[in-house]
């Protein structure tokens, strides 16, 4: 038996990844996130000769065929490269909602990822853990690290065995902020980020002008982050997120609900008293809202106070995947 813990956190991308390329899980946009500490994903692995057939429990129970087979597929990668031959348990628990927009995927398959091959004993390096991970969901190929993280757009036309791993561009520290997320709904959500971009690529008269934009807003948001612009860096994020959402709306993919608008309403009357705040919104009804330190107590309790908003967590710029313990030939 041999056996890896690790932990992973989800992340917010400050400038958007949506569409992808026609194979793989290859970004057809450039992305910028940051690591959040305060949301955390813990997973287990367990490769066990006993075992006749993977198995996967997310959250205490059976994952549903959907997520037992994106599993698989990672566990399969991971057996042919280390020539593993025996069946996994894997444990994977979140300490916030599953599947409704608040990246779980992201913190997932980053965790899965890491505590699979190390399991396996293979001496993969954090970039080519990253590749892996983003081979089962973009976006976590950037939760691998910490602090602020770049995910490039993949080459037009990838072969599917192209190596394509974010990387860290900037420590936690590089510009202090808070993100509130602020939860909206408990459940899962309906339409899932993969179908959600292939819609809006599909039907959009929209995806154009957001394939072009994208990139342009991630190259000014890069260069706000590095001059350490808090103000810049919040305009861009939210400008990516509204045009994303935009694209998505015009395909009939609408991810909002009342609760959302109300945020974004919220966040709009503080700018307006010149608090200054920003709103970022994935593929959920959720919205991570972005202040400064200073200014996070008295937003926070605005947003709790705001219709529709069942709960608020505070999070920060925080480390990237690690592991917490492991079993047997890990290298
Ligand atoms: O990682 P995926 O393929 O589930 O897509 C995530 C897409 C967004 O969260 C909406 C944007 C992003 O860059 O994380």
């Amino acid at each position: 038996m041999s056996e890896a813990v690790a932990i992973a956190h989800p992340n917010v991308a400050l400038s958007k990844y949506w569409g992808k390329r026609a194979v793989g899980r290859f970004p057809a946009v450039p992305s910028l996130s940051v690591t959040l500490s305060g949301l955390t994903t813990r997973t287990r692995v367990r490769f066990d000769r006993a075992l006749s057939e993977d198995r996967v429990v997310l959250n205490g129970a059976p994952g549903d065929d959907g997520a037992r087979a994106r599993a698989v597929d990672l566990l399969d990668r991971v057996r042919r490269a280390a020539g593993e031959k025996r069946r996994a348990a894997v444990d994977s628990s979140n300490d916030f909602p599953t599947a409704s927009g608040l990246a779980s995927s992201a913190s997932g398959f980053a965790a899965l990822a890491l505590a699979a091959v190390r399991a396996a004993g293979l001496d993969w390096d954090i970039p080519r853990v990253s590749d892996l991970a983003r081979r089962s969901s973009a976006s976590a190929a950037r939760s691998l690290f910490g602090g602020y993280v770049e995910l490039d757009a993949a080459h037009p036309v990838p072969r599917e065995d192209d190596i394509l791993a974010a990387r860290s561009i900037a420590p936690a520290d590089q510009l202090p902020l808070l993100v509130l997320v602020c939860v909206t709904t408990e459940g899962p959500k309906a339409v899932g980020s993969t179908a959600g971009m292939a819609t809006t690529m599909a039907k959009s008269p929209y995806a154009t002008a957001w394939l072009e934009e994208a990139p342009r807003l991630h190259a000014r948001l890069r260069e706000a982050l590095f001059a350490k612009d808090f103000e810049a860096v919040g305009e861009l994020a939210e400008s990516s997120a509204l045009a994303m959402h935009a694209s998505a709306i015009a395909a009939g993919v609408i991810y909002w609900t009342g609760a959302t608008l109300d945020v974004l309403a919220a966040v709009r009357r503080l700018r307006d008293a010149r608090v200054p705040v920003f709103a970022s919104i994935d593929a959920g009804p959720h919205v991570k809202v972005l202040v400064r330190p200073q200014d996070a107590s008295g937003v926070h309790a605005v947003m709790r106070a705001t219709a529709g908003v069942r709960r608020v967590i505070e999070s920060w710029p925080g480390q990237g995947a690690r592991l917490e313990a492991a079993i047997g030939p890990v290298s």
